[in-house]
C-alpha cells in the first residue's frame, strides 16, 4: 500500500496511554548510539575551539530556520532570507512573508537558548518561544503562545478530518499529556540521553500542542535539548537537513509510532539523523573557521589596514548587509570602511560581491558568497 492510499483510508490517531515507551528494542539500537554520540563528541570538541560560536555559526542557525521552515512548505533560501534582511527591496511578498517566518524562528530559538542560561526548560519557557515564531502576519490568527483547545489534524490543505492522514491528541487530553511530556524532557533517570531525545521529539509532534508551529518548534527542541543536558556546549546542532531530504520518511516513520507502536524504528531513523548530521555539522564548522583564518589574512593584506578583523568580523557575521550598514556597524570609521569595501569588492581581491546595486535612494546590497556557499551546501554529503 503507498502511503497515500494509506493516508486517505484510516487516520492515524494519538497513541493514547502509549507514552513513554516500553517496548524499545535496545539491542537494534546500540550500534547507532555508539556512533552518534561518537559524532556528537566530536563536534562538540570542535564548538570548544570556537570563542564565538554564536557569531561564527549564525549562518548554519539561519540556515537551520530555512530548511525547518522548508519541511512546512516555505520557499526561500538562506541568500534570500538575507538580502531581505539586509533592506534589498526587490522581493515579493511571498518571498518577503517567507523571510518573516524564517527570521522569527532565528528569534524564537536565540531567545530560548538564552532563557536556558537562567532558567530550566518549562511550558512557559516553549509557549514563548511558540509566540516569536508566530509573530507577523501568517501566524497572527494561530493562537500564538497558546496550546490549542479544539482538535487538530494532520492531512492536505483544507481535507476533512476523515480524510486525515493523522489526528493528535484530543484536547482534554492535552494538557496532561503536555504534563508528561514535560515531565519526560526533565527526567534524568532514562537508559540514554539520545534515545530520550527522539522520543521527546517525537511524542511532541504528535501531542500537536498549537494550532501552527509544531513542526518547527519540535525541531527546535533537539539543540535546546542537547544544550540543556550539556550534551554540546552551544545548541548549535542543526537536523533540518536530514529530514528534509527524508521528509516522506519521517513522516511515516512518527506515523508508524501512533499506528503500530514502532518506537524502535523511529528511534534508528533518528540516531541516524543524529550521526549524518553531526558528520555535516562538523564539516561545515570546520569549513567555516578555515575560511575565517583564510580571510583574517587575505583581508589584511588586501586593506592593509588596522581595521581588517573588524571588517572579517563582521562579513561573518552579516554575510549580506548593505553598505551603509556596514559604515554604521563595523565599528570602522566612515571613510576607511568605503575603502575597505571598495578593496574587498575589487577584482583582484574578490571577497564580495555587489548583488543589488545602488539605484535611487536604495543602497547597494553586497554578499560574501564563498560564506554562503558553505551554510547553503550539504557539505559534500549526499542525502
Ligand atoms: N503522523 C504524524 N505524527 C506525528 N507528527 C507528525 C505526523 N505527521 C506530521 N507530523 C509533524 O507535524 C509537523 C507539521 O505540523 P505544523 O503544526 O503544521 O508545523 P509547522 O507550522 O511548523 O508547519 C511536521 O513537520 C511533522 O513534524
Ligand atoms: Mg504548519
Amino acid at each position: 500500500m503507498t502511503s497515500t492510499e494509506d493516508n486517505m483510508a484510516t487516520p492515524v490517531k494519538y497513541h493514547l496511554d502509549k507514552f513513554p515507551p516500553t517496548n524499545i528494542d535496545w539491542e537494534q539500537l546500540v550500534p547507532l548510539l555508539g556512533r552518534a554520540n561518537i559524532g556528537l563528541g566530536r563536534y562538540d570538541g570542535l564548538l570548544e575551539g570556537i570563542p564565538d560560536a554564536n557569531v561564527l555559526l549564525s549562518p548554519l542557525m539561519l540556515q537551520e530556520a530555512v530548511l525547518s521552515s522548508k519541511i512546512e512548505g516555505t520557499n526561500i533560501s538562506l541568500s534570500e532570507v538575507l538580502e531581505i534582511e539586509a533592506g534589498g527591496d526587490g522581493a515579493t511578498q511571498s518571498k518577503r512573508d517567507d523571510a518573516e517566518e524564517v527570521l522569527n524562528y532565528r528569534e524564537a530559538l536565540n531567545f530560548a537558548s538564552h532563557a536556558l542560561d537562567e532558567r530550566s526548560f518549562s511550558l512557559h519557557l516553549l509557549r514563548e518561544a511558540h509566540e516569536l515564531l508566530m509573530r507577523g502576519v501568517r501566524g497572527r490568527d494561530k493562537k500564538p503562545g497558546a496550546f490549542r483547545d479544539v482538535q487538530n489534524w494532520i492531512g492536505y490543505q483544507g481535507g476533512a478530518i476523515e480524510e486525515a492522514s493523522f489526528i493528535p491528541i484530543p484536547p482534554e487530553q492535552l494538557s496532561g499529556g503536555m504534563e508528561r511530556w514535560l515531565e519526560y524532557f526533565l527526567s534524568t533517570d532514562g537508559p540514554d540521553l539520545l534515545v530520550q531525545l527522539a522520543v521527546i521529539h517525537l511524542e511532541f509532534e504528535a501531542l500537536h500542542p498549537f494550532m501552527d508551529g509544531n513542526g518547527r518548534l519540535g525541531r527546535m527542541v533537539i539543540p535546546l535539548f542537547l544544550y540543556h543536558r550539556k550534551i554540546l556546549r552551544s545548541p548549535d546542532f542543526y537536523m533540518s537537513g536530514y529530514l528534509e531530504a527524508q521528509r516522506d520518511q519521517y513522516i511515516e516513520a512518527m506515523r508508524a509510532v501512533s499506528r503500530d507502536g514502532a518506537w524502535t524504528q523511529w528511534c534508528a531513523f533518528f540516531l541516524q539523523g543524529i550521526i549524518e548530521q553531526a558528520s555535516q555539522n562538523q564539516r561545515k564548522a570546520e569549513a567555516i573557521l578555515e575560511l575565517h583564518r583564510r580571510m583574517r589574512r587575505a583581508v589584511a593584506e588586501a586593506t592593509r589596514s588596522q581595521y581588517a578583523d573588524l571588517a572579517v568580523d563582521f562579513i561573518f557575521a552579516r554575510p549580506v548587509f548593505s553598505s551603509p550598514d556596514f559604515a554604521k556597524n563595523s565599528g570602522i570609521p566612515e571613510l576607511t570602511a568605503s575603502r575597505i569595501l571598495r578593496a574587498l569588492k575589487s577584482k583582484e581581491v574578490n571577497i564580495l560581491d555587489t548583488i543589488r546595486p545602488s539605484s535611487g535612494s536604495s543602497p547597494s546590497i553586497l554578499a560574501f558568497p564563498e560564506l554562503l556557499y558553505i551554510a547553503e551546501g550539504t557539505g559534500g554529503l549526499t542525502i
